[in-house]
């Protein structure tokens, strides 16, 4: 049995969190084909606490929580250590899991000095972790860079300020802030904080396959794999890494037929939810779904223009 602080998870593959990407469909989808967990994409703690205030029913909207998809992991991200205080105390209602965000690269977050602004201040991590520890009523999780750039690598330091605080997990992205996306993660980092550190560790970064998936594990020793881009159009790779880490061979490569059925279950999953619905997302979802599959350029030109949804499922449904 897996477990992050008291909550049990029936393995150890996690969905990261992606904005723009982890709908609630989406997450229902991963989780039907195995993710252990599943995590919303990050939230800023000072839109939470505004809209909390205004408007309840605007807030669930945005978070857009699906009684089915249980365990859940919500992310936050912020700088307000008020609103940190007052968004994890409305998420103890909604969440499983609270994962705060240490790592986003993006520029207007690094103005905000929150997310991978700590990874290169990480003395300055204690006073947003403390609101959330002091409030939350559910394990919590946080997710980091290595550090600033390759001359300001910061991990140590801030899983020791972590672990100190008890966090129940720290997810390691195997790359620096300036890195963004680029070059590989470095997973002997991974290794070096699990010899280092008694907290768990989510081993996170190039997860494409699970023969990746399997060896990662293995040699980093962490505790849990988090999988983000290799989920995108595939939520197979749960099941397949699954699959392997119990029988130790491959399973047998996704059929076409079984691609076309997972994207018939994800778009009737997506029309289920329908107050989260945007046209544009979905179809970046079927964007994804389309990559390999026999005249791709062709198809996926052709849903660039489609305005319909229905039409776009009509259109996937028969190019498999
Ligand atoms: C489209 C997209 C959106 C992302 N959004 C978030 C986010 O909201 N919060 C976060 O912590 N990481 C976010 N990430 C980073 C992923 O969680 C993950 O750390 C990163 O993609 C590396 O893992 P991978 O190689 O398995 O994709 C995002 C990544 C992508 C591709």
């Amino acid at each position: 049995m897996y477990k992050i602080g008291n909550l049990k998870l029936k393995n150890q593959l996690i969905l990261a969190p992606m904005a723009g990407v982890n709908c609630a469909a989406f997450r229902l989808l991963c989780k039907e084909y195995g993710a252990g967990l599943v995590s919303t994409q990050m939230f800023h703690c000072d839109l939470i606490s505004t809209l909390y205030k205004e408007d309840k029913n605007k807030l669930e909207t945005l978070l857009g929580v699906s009684k089915q998809e249980h365990p859940l992991s919500i992310q936050i991200v912020g700088s307000n250590p008020e609103n940190i205080k007052k968004s994890t105390i409305i998420l103890n209602k909604y969440a499983d899991i609270i994962d705060f965000n240490l790592g986003c690269p993006d520029k207007n977050i690094l103005a905000n000095k929150a997310g991978a602004f700590f990874s290169k201040h990480p003395e300055q991590i204690s006073k947003v972790i403390k609101p959330i520890i002091e409030n939350s009523k559910k394990p919590v999780t946080v997710k980091i860079r290595l550090g600033w750039n390759k001359d300001n690598i910061t991990i140590e330091k801030q899983c020791k300020i972590l672990e100190d605080f008890g966090v129940d997990a720290i997810t390691i992205h195997a790359r620096t802030t300036k890195q963004k996306y680029q070059g590989t993660a470095d997973w002997s980092y991974i290794k070096k904080i699990k010899e280092k550190f008694n907290t768990k560790i989510i081993g996170n970064g190039d997860i494409f396959k699970p023969g990746t998936a399997k060896s990662k594990l293995e040699q980093s020793k962490a505790d849990f794999l988090m999988i983000g881009r290799g989920a995108l159009g595939n939520p197979f790779i749960f099941e397949r890494t699954n699959y392997l880490l119990k029988h130790n061979k491959n399973k047998p490569e996704t059929t076409k037929k079984e691609k076309q059925e997972a994207f018939l279950k994800f778009a009737k999953l997506y029309k289920q939810h329908k107050e989260q619905f945007k046209l544009s997302e979905f179809r970046q979802h079927a964007m994804w779904f389309t990559k390999n599959i026999k005249n791709a350029k062709q198809t996926r030109n052709q849903i660039m223009n489609i305005e319909d949804f229905d039409e776009i499922v009509e259109l996937v449904k028969n190019s498999y």
